[in-house]
Order: structure tokens, then sequence, then C-alpha cells
């Protein structure tokens, strides 16, 4: 990737919406929002103009299914879920210029309205299809509303829109064995009518404007994606559903309708920008319709055929936006080598991480940057979360300005000492230092986020490298001019540590600046050779970071280990428990053998037996059993099964049955056949 030599005066930098029906976890941070947030901080030093847009998405047919199941309205999911969303970002520190929602009236508002545009364009095309109707619950049902098995994979609870296990886009009608999620019946095929985009159109332009114009400058993983789709051939999409949650479609008689999700959410940005504007008393425009604006979407994997194709052709289509010029889109981060996964509740939840770890955002957020899931899945595990707290922060960036600020208080009560001659060691640190604004900028700007945070850290370990080098604690008795000129030199690369962290560790940041007595300026000053002269009075020296110790992890490893133990209890139901001893005597004269079934028939008049023929090995003999609701007659013919054979003979139902075949039984009543693992003849003894 290499930086457009193109001339931008402001940035519209935008962050996926979360859905408003769970709260926000370490997925979202390190895909997200941590990466965005280092982006804008950095521009806002660099004195860019800059708007950075955040919000819920509160519509789509999953917070209708929460509703009802919460026996609660759609809004007041949304608005649980919003305001905790919203007040974790801003205690995170994701500096968002405006944290909106899409059930905002200014956002029904913007979508309705943009909706009506492109239909008044033309733009749409109009159809009606049959789509499938829950004839008890009186609706049509969206997406999520239908349940069934995946055509590619067999996974039987795939989606209406999506197999989550093999990840494929469905529609309703792919499913095999289609079921509505509101009543578990079967649903009915009705007519409807709908409106769609016309993606097959826009082929030709997509190929020019991403295969070609981006080659270079989006990420491989993004391009990839892009290509992928254009390539497999792009099919008009629906851009209303049957729904009575999202923006109503605005047009006569069609009650009941809404836009769809993917439609309205992505035009909350604007709707956000607008709301920002309007309370600023400036014009939103500016911001999504001018040329020298260069728009960034920050999102997660998932939704890259949003943001590159279906929202660029809706803004082109439109005629009078602007188009994004770079999605970085991440990959996933997984959690203690396993998928993050809400309904499982496998995640890391940001308000309960800064319940537990009160004050040590930079922590996370560093945590979330040095192993972000830039190029491919990456993953998150507590011990690597102490160990780079510990290891990194603490022992290297932590502990450098540490023992500068310390030695500073103790020889020089905390002024700033006048340097003497400088060494070749001076003068090369001093050098050095200097490169780093500019290195870890470029690296920003490509948005690669996990080298320029690399980079700052190598900043921090050559001044750890250039105090235990000089070893100032050693000099002061005997030469404590030396002393002055090492401490002014390591004061200089801490001063500079303190404005090129702000975006990546903006807490640690400002504790720094208090203690230091700098206020953070533009990332420009961090070229200067001097940013604390001699004289300057330093404020109280004090702890970056502190060590997080075992007990700390455990006790989030721990929980880890509860959820994962609670999710196989829901998975495997408890085992009946166990009967009392027998000894081995008693088993033994149980007389269990392999045998075949060569014949089964109905028992008349008696709906759970059948009668057996089974070939024992030793004879062939008549068996009564209660298996005729779990198997045919005709399929259990020639199963090699296992009985025991001296059971006393009993009478059933007029027929002598001699011995029991055994069967597995399991909670919910079912019964399967236990047979020989291999094909072993009738009669082999088992023991
Ligand atoms: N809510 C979506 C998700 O979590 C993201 C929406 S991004 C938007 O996957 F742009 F469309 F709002
Ligand atoms: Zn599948």
């Amino acid at each position: 990737m290499e930086t457009k030599i193109k001339q931008f005066r402001r940035y519209t930098v935008t962050s996926a919406l979360p859905y408003a029906n769970g709260p926000i976890h370490i997925g979202h941070l390190a895909g997200v929002y941590v990466p965005a947030d280092i982006y804008v901080r950095y521009l806002r030093l660099k004195g860019e103009e800059v708007v950075f847009i955040g919000g819920s998405d509160e519509h789509g047919v999953p917070i209708t299914i929460k509703a009802r199941q919460q026996g609660i309205s759609p809004q007041e999911v949304v608005d649980k879920y919003h305001n905790i969303i919203k007040e974790s970002f801003e205690e995170f520190g994701i500096s968002f210029d405006i944290y909106s929602r899409t059930s905002a009236p200014i956002h029904h508002q913007t979508a309705s309205d943009f909706f009506k545009t492109l239909y008044d364009k033309g733009v749409f095309i109009e159809q009606s299809s049959h789509q499938y109707y829950d004839e008890e619950a009186g609706q049509f049902l969206a997406d999520r509303y239908i349940t069934g098995t995946c055509p590619h994979c067999s996974f039987e609870k795939a989606y209406g829109d999506q197999c989550e296990r093999c990840g494929t886009s469905l529609s309703p009608l792919d499913l095999i064995n289609p079921r509505s999620a509101l009543s578990g019946n079967t649903p009915v095929l009705r007519e409807t009518k709908h409106w769609y985009l016309p993606l097959d159109q826009a082929e030709p332009w997509l190929r020019h404007w991403i295969l070609e114009e981006h080659k270079d400058d989006w990420k491989t993983n993004v391009y990839g994606q892009c290509k992928s789709w254009i390539d497999q051939g792009l099919q008009p999409r629906a851009v209303t559903r049957d729904l009575d949650w999202g923006v109503k479609v605005p047009l006569p008689g069609t009650e009941g309708k809404v836009l769809y999700v993917w439609f309205d959410a992505p035009i909350g940005y604007i709707s956000a920008t607008r709301e920002w504007a309007e309370a600023r008393g400036t014009d939103w425009q500016p911001w999504w319709k001018s040329a020298d604006t260069k728009m960034v979407h920050f999102i997660g994997k998932d939704n890259i055929v949003f943001h590159c194709i279906i929202f660029p052709f809706m803004l082109r289509s439109e005629g009078s936006y602007i188009l994004p010029d770079n999605v970085p889109a991440n990959e996933f981060l997984n959690l203690e080598n396993d998928k993050i996964s809400t309904s499982r509740n496998w995640a890391v939840w940001l308000h309960e991480y800064l319940h537990d770890f009160p004050g040590r955002q930079d922590v996370l957020r560093y945590v979330l940057t040095a192993n972000a899931p830039e190029t491919k899945d990456s993953d998150f595990t507590w011990k690597d979360f102490q160990a780079r707290n510990n290891s990194e922060l603490l022992a290297i960036y932590g502990n450098f300005v540490n023992r500068t600020l310390v030695l500073t208080q103790k020889y020089f009560g905390g002024v700033v000492p006048q340097p003497g001659d400088l060494t070749d060691s001076d003068k090369e640190l001093l050098e050095t230092m200097k490169a780093f604004p500019e290195r870890i900028g470029q690296s920003i700007e490509n948005y690669r986020f996990r080298e320029a945070l690399s980079e700052l850290m190598n900043l921090a370990r050559a001044g750890n490298k250039y105090l235990t080098e000089n070893e100032p604690w050693k000099l002061f008795k005997t030469d404590p001019e030396r002393v002055q000129t090492i401490l002014y030199v390591s004061l200089q690369v801490v001063a500079r540590l303190m404005l090129l962290s702000e975006p990546f560790l903006p807490f640690s940041a400002a504790k720094l600046s208090g203690m230091i007595r700098l206020k953070l300026n533009t990332w420009q000053d961090a070229m200067a050779d001097e940013l604390l002269p001699a004289g300057h009075q330093l404020g109280e020296p004090g702890y970056l970071f502190e060590k997080i110790e075992d007990s700390a992890i455990e006790a989030q490893v721990n929980k880890l280990l509860e959820t994962r133990k609670a999710n196989e209890a829901q998975a495997t139901p408890a085992a009946k428990p166990q009967k009392d001893t027998v000894s081995y005597d008693d088993f033994a004269r149980m007389d269990i053998r392999t045998a075949t079934i060569e014949h089964a028939e109905a028992v008349p008049k008696a709906k759970k037996l059948l009668k057996l023929t089974v070939n024992t090995g030793i004879d062939r003999r008549t068996i009564v059993s209660g298996i005729a609701e779990h198997y045919n007659p005709e399929e259990i013919i020639g199963k090699k099964v296992v009985m025991l054979v001296n059971l006393a003979p009993r009478e059933i139902r007029g027929i002598m049955s001699q011995g029991m075949i055994l069967m597995a039984e399991n909670n919910e009543g079912k019964l399967c056949f236990v047979s020989p693992a291999e094909d072993f003849h009738p009669g082999s003894e088992v023991k």
C-alpha cells in the first residue's frame, strides 16, 4: 500500500454502528473502535479537520426477536443497550464527535429522504415475489424470523439471510425445511412487493472503482473479499422488508413495510453528521459531498460487502455524495482460542472490563492494538494481556519514564537540568528520536496500527537502553554534570513519548502530561529538538502503569471457565445419577451377546412393540421389543445388536419373548441401538 498524493481538507471518519441488542466486547474494540480512535486522535494532533462518527444501529430483526423474547418493546431494548454502549465507549476514551442512534427522528428523516430520492430517480426495481408467511402469527418472515437447514453445509439452524456455520449468505427460499421463529410452524408462501437495488448493473463500475483504482491502497483482505463478490456476479438486493420496526417505506400503500436495516444503517453516518453539524450551527454537506473530503469507514470483516459495494452504490446512485477513500476492515479477534460469541457469552465485555480494571483503559487499548487482527484473525488471552502489561507497558515504557522522572526529582528537585557537551550516545538518541513522529505517522496513515504502536515502543526501548548504558545513578557522586546531560536527553525522549503515545494511550499521555507539566500540542511538535527546556519545573513523578497480579488474571480466566461450564451443561444435559454398586458376580451372571436382527414385524394393536427374530449365534429366537415408535421394521432388518440372552422368558401380548435387546435412551426418551463397533459374528460374548 502506498499513500496517495492527494490533498484533503477534512476527514469524515466513521465506525460501524453497533447493533443495540447487546453490549460492546473486545472483538468490536479490536476490530473497529480502537483503530478508528487512534486514527482520529492522530489526525486531530496533526491539526486536521476531522469528524468522528459513531452511533447505535437500532433496527433489524434480531432486535425485534429479543424484544419478543423479553416481553418488552424494541424501543425498550435499544434504549437499554444504547445507553450501556454509549457510556462504556465514553469511559474507554473512544473520542467520537457524536454518538447518535438510528431510532432518532433526524435519522428516520434522512433515511426516508434518501430512499425517496433513489425512488424518484428510478433507481429501484419494483418486484413482487413469494415470501414466507406465518399464518398463525399473521406476518411475513423476514431474515432471521426464518430458520432451516443450510443447503451448503446442512447446519440445521441457518437463518433466512445467512448460515452462521459456513458463512454463506442465503435467501429464505434456499433453506431446506424452513421454520418460523415465531411459531415453529412451517411457513407458507405469499405474494408481497419489494424494492430492489440493481447491484447487477454496478459490476463494470465496481470493477473499475475498486479492482483498479483501489488496487494498491485498500487492504488485501478487503480487496480480496470485494473481488470475490464481484467475480461471483452481483444480484439485485431487496432494500425493503415486511416488518413493523424500522424506517417506514415512504411510499403510499406500503403499510407494514420498512427499509431493510442494511439500507438505513449506513445512512446513519450521514444522519449523525447532520445532527453534529446542526448542533454546532455549521453545514454538514462538505463532510459528505466535497471532493476534498477524505472519507474512511472503520468496520469488521463481516461488514465489507455493505461498505464497499452496497453503500457506495447507494451513494453513487444518489449522485451528490463522495465515495469512501478507504475501508480498512479488520479480521476477527478470538478469545482464548475460541470464536467470540454473544449468544454463548464468550466475550470480554467492555463495561465489565471497566468495572474489573478501573483506570486501566490504556492497558486494554494497548493489548488490542499490539495484537490487532489487522491482516488475519488473532487471539486474545488473559495471559498475554498480563504479559503485555507487565513486561512491555510497565517494564519498558513505564520504567523508562519513571526512572527519568524520579532521578530528576531526586538530583535536581524536578527541574530540567542544563545539558553539557553531548557524547555520541546522546547525539545518536536525539537524532533517532526525531525520526519517530514521521515513521509512526506513516504507519497510522496506512492503517498499520500494530506497526505504529511497535514503533512507539521502540522509542521507549531506545530510551531505556540509553539509561541502562549510561547509568546516571552511578555517576551522580563523581560526575553530576554528566548526569545533567543524561537526564536532559532522557527528558526530551519522555516528552516525545507523551505526545506520540496520545493516540494509543490517551489516559497515560494525559497523566504524563501532568507529571511533566507540558500540554499536549501538535504532532509536529514532536519533531522539535527540545520539548523540555532547561529550567522547566516538572510536576510530581508517579506511576503510569501498575503490575497486574496473577490473582486478577485468574479471576478473569475463572469467569470464562464458568461460562464454558455453563455452556457445556446446556449443550449436554445432565446424566442420571449412578445406580447402586453391584458385584462382579452380579454382572457376570448376565449373558450378553452380539446378535443380528433377521426379521421384524409390527405387533397388532400394540403401537410401541415390534416382534423380532434374532440370530443369537446360539439359536434363532423371538423377542418382543418396545422400539416401534423409534424404528420401522424394514429399517432394522440386518442390524447388529447387543442383547441379554439369559433374561427369564416372558409373555408379552401373547408372544413369548426370550431375551432383551440393549438400547441407549437419552433424556428425551429417544432410543438407539447399541451395536458392536466392528462386524462381529452373532453369539460373541460381551463382558
Ligand atoms: N450493526 C452492524 C453490525 O454490527 C454494523 C452496521 S454499520 C452501518 O454488524 F454502517 F451500517 F451502520
Ligand atoms: Zn451452511
